[in-house]
């Protein structure tokens, strides 16, 4: 009888591509899928009858923020314990790397740490460092546009000149060529909004030769969103790039009600490039404060402020009470600070959710001492509350939309599938149980029904919690696939 590290038997298996499950044995080897069939004979260190359970490529979070958690925290509990295997880090135009500060980093690059955190000069150091820090989860990285701006620039608000760019280019290029994904704008933020779209254009030029992405948090969320995407969709064209819009969303009461314009318009690019998007499954939205966002209307709640760290987990509207004054007066006060928004509608965010092109991406803060629940929750929250309970997408779909779809999008090779020779990447759950535990009020609990994860074939976590042992990896660029 043949070897092997791991025989998983009986597993209802539902291998990423969304095709119905099969029961089926899974052998791993190393660091990869040996075979898979039924009724394998092996003679196997570790044996774990499935009993039934799914069996699915370990989940891939295409939009997080973990670059500094990664080496910093690289238990990476809050991602390992949902089932996810890959973060990508580098969204909404802020990356660690390739960074070189002059005081303090800029909103919202804060998010991701104090200048003390961003030791990265090189894409290559930050690689070094991810390899010795060895996290539990593998990490993809893309490169932040606000980051290389901050690196070149005097001034954030206005456009880069000719030089500027060609600076920002040869950083680019070095991450590119140490495997980073791609580039990420956050053209949302003052940091990058005066960034003209020339800018941007130019910059994502050298992302074709290398069959890398762009991702972008847009210019705008609100009223004209469909401009915003517009201005994405003729940066990948003109470029000859794929674009992944992040954390697509209509965010504003005013806003309310666009997602089926949105999703056409998405669905009209989708017809001539390779375009997709990703989206987090709650009606609220995190970032730092943002004055412009403050809307009387909307629950605002403040997670973290540095001139008032007593008031964070209270609203906006309540603050602004006790000292008498307006709420935008307030925010001004509370700044620098972090928020949580409930400006998104519930019935805009399941349209978007179910679209074919959507893949799942948490979009979490991991250095917010009261982080939005989709930290902890996001893709459990999309298994057990929107497929098994509400019925908005099959649980086959909801799989590809979080492991070969991504997988696909990113260039991530050898991952995203249970198929013989892949990455031995998997979680084992329990599709009747499982559920995301995280609330707005208790936001850092794991979450229930995640049997066994696997990374690199080691097994990671259990329902006991982390094995601790880490066997993440930095995942560099492979090559993309365009999916109609
Ligand atoms: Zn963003
Ligand atoms: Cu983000």
């Amino acid at each position: 009888m043949p070897n092997c590290d791991t025989l998983i038997r009986n597993a209802t298996v539902l291998d990423g591509s969304g095709a119905a499950s099969q029961c089926l044995d899974v052998a791993l080897n190393g660091d990869h899928i040996r075979e898979i069939g039924n009724s394998l004979k092996y003679a196997a260190t570790e044996n774990i009858d499935a009993d039934g359970l799914i069996l699915a490529p370990g989940f891939i979070d295409v939009h997080t923020h973990d670059d500094t958690a990664v080496i910093h925290n690289p238990a990476m509990l809050s991602k390992l314990s949902q089932g996810v295997t890959t973060v990508i880090v580098g969204n909404c135009g802020i990356s660690t790397a390739p960074v070189q500060l002059r005081g303090e980093p800029p909103d919202p690059m804060n998010l991701l740490g104090c200048a003390d955190a961003f030791r990265y000069p090189t894409f290559a150091a930050y690689v070094a460092a991810i390899q010795k820090a060895q996290p539990s989860v593998n990490v993809g990285a893309l490169v932040g546009h606000t980051a290389l701006r901050n690196n070149q620039m005097d001034r954030l608000d206005r456009t880069a000149s000719a030089t500027e760019i060609d600076n920002m280019r040869r950083q680019l290029q070095e991450a590119l060529d140490n495997g980073a994904l791609g580039l990420s704008s956050g053209l949302a933020y003052l940091s990058a909004y005066s960034a003209s779209t020339d800018e941007v254009l130019a910059l994502a030029q050298p992302l074709a030769a290398a069959g890398a992405v762009y991702t972008t948090h847009m210019r705008s969320e609100t009223e004209t969103i469909l401009d915003a995407m517009n201005e994405a969709f003729e940066i990948g064209r003109r470029n000859h790039v794929p674009v992944i819009i992040s954390h697509l969303k209509c965010a504003g009461i005013a806003n309310w009600g666009r997602s089926g314009e949105v999703l056409h318009t998405l669905d009209t690019a989708r017809a001539s490039q390779n375009v997709g998007c990703d989206c987090y499954p709650y009606a609220a939205g995190s970032s730092t404060l943002d004055l412009r966002q403050v809307d009387e209307r909307v629950k605002i709640t403040i997670t973290w402020s540095t001139p008032h760290p007593e008031l964070a987990g209270q609203t906006l509207a309540q603050i602004a009470i006790n000292w008498g004054i307006a709420q935008i007066d307030a925010a001004r006060k509370l700044q620098p600070a972090g928020a949580i928004y409930h400006s998104i509608s519930e019935d805009d965010m399941r349209r978007i959710l179910r679209h074919p092109a959507t893949m799942i991406g948490s979009d979490g803060l991991p250095n917010d001492p009261l982080p939005h629940p989709r930290l902890w929750g996001t893709f459990p929250r999309v298994l057990g509350r929107y497929s098994r309970e509400e019925k908005l997408l099959s649980l086959p779909e909801a799989i590809h939309k979080m492991t070969r779809m991504p997988a696909q999008r990113f260039g991530l090779a050898k991952r995203g599938l249970v198929r013989e020779g892949y990455f031995a990447d998997l979680v084992l759950f329990d599709s009747e149980k499982i559920i995301d535990t995280a609330t707005f009020a208790d936001p850092i609990r794991p979450a229930e029904g995640i049997a066994s994860v696997w990374v690199n074939g080691v097994l990671s976590y259990t329902n006991r919690g982390a094995t601790r042992k880490c066997s993440g990896r930095f995942l560099p660029r492979g090559k993309t696939t365009w999916i109609q």
